[in-house]
């Protein structure tokens, strides 16, 4: 599905509205076509080498979790997410695994809006939150992220191969059960912790 100027315009979360240069588009994701060009797209980027059975797992699951900006022919942008339940607190929980423009188009807000599309997308999906990571030093993800609404949650010592500690960062889409009884934005457990748990 193509996302037109008027409805790229037409945001229902928090992002700004903005003109794109006119030969941009955003579409969902296909299907096997499209995947040569998002992944030479993130690979350019991301610290962490994915392979592609990575890409396969989070596309081929949640196709409709996917987007990509287009130039003619050529992937500029791309999202890309999943949706599932969360073990210890039962909640429907997206999460944003890779995001990436075009280095000689950032800065026009093509990145917001590939995450407002996602958010819209999980808000329709019944989402209670969506979170992610991102490594500390990484100013451009962490200053998007913010003005999109995103709060850190918490600090992910060494987290990342090439040793950066990473931000959990997360989105609220609705205040979670127990945060009226003073339990804070995270909510109550419902399980007990475990290490297997422990996100
Ligand atoms: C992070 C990234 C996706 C941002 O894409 P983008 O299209 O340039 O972002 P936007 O134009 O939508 O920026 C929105 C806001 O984010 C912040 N931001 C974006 N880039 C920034 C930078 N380099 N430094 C500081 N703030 C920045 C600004 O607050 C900006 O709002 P403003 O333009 O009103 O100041 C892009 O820089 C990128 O692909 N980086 C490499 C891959 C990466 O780091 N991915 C994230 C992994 S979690």
């Amino acid at each position: 599905m193509a996302y037109p100027a008027e409805a790229a315009n037409a945001p229902e979360t928090s992002a700004p509205s903005t003109s794109f240069p006119s030969d941009i588009r955003f579409e969902q994701y296909r299907d096997e076509r499209d995947m040569p060009g998002i992944v030479s797209l993130i690979d350019k980027d991301l610290s962490e080498p994915y392979s592609v059975f990575t890409y396969r797992y989070f596309i081929n699951n949640w196709p409709d979790l996917c987007f990509m900006t287009m130039q003619g022919d050529r992937c500029v942008g791309a999202i890309i997410c999943k949706l599932d339940v969360h073990r210890c607190r039962k909640t429907h929980r997206g999460y944003i695994a890779m995001l990436a423009v075009e280095k000689e188009l950032r800065g026009q807000r093509i990145g917001s809006k590939l995450v407002q599309l996602c958010l819209d997308r999980m808000r329709q999906l019944n989402a209670d939150e969506c979170v992610l990571e991102t490594e500390v030093t990484n100013l451009g993800a962490l200053g998007l992220y913010r003005s999109m609404g995103f709060v850190k949650e918490k600090r992910l010592h060494k987290y990342y191969l090439n040793g950066n500690d990473a931000f959990r960062l997360k989105y609220l889409f609705k205040l979670p059960e127990g945060f009226h009884a003073g339990m804070g934005c995270l909510g109550q457990l419902v399980e007990s912790w475990t290490p297997e748990t422990k996100e």
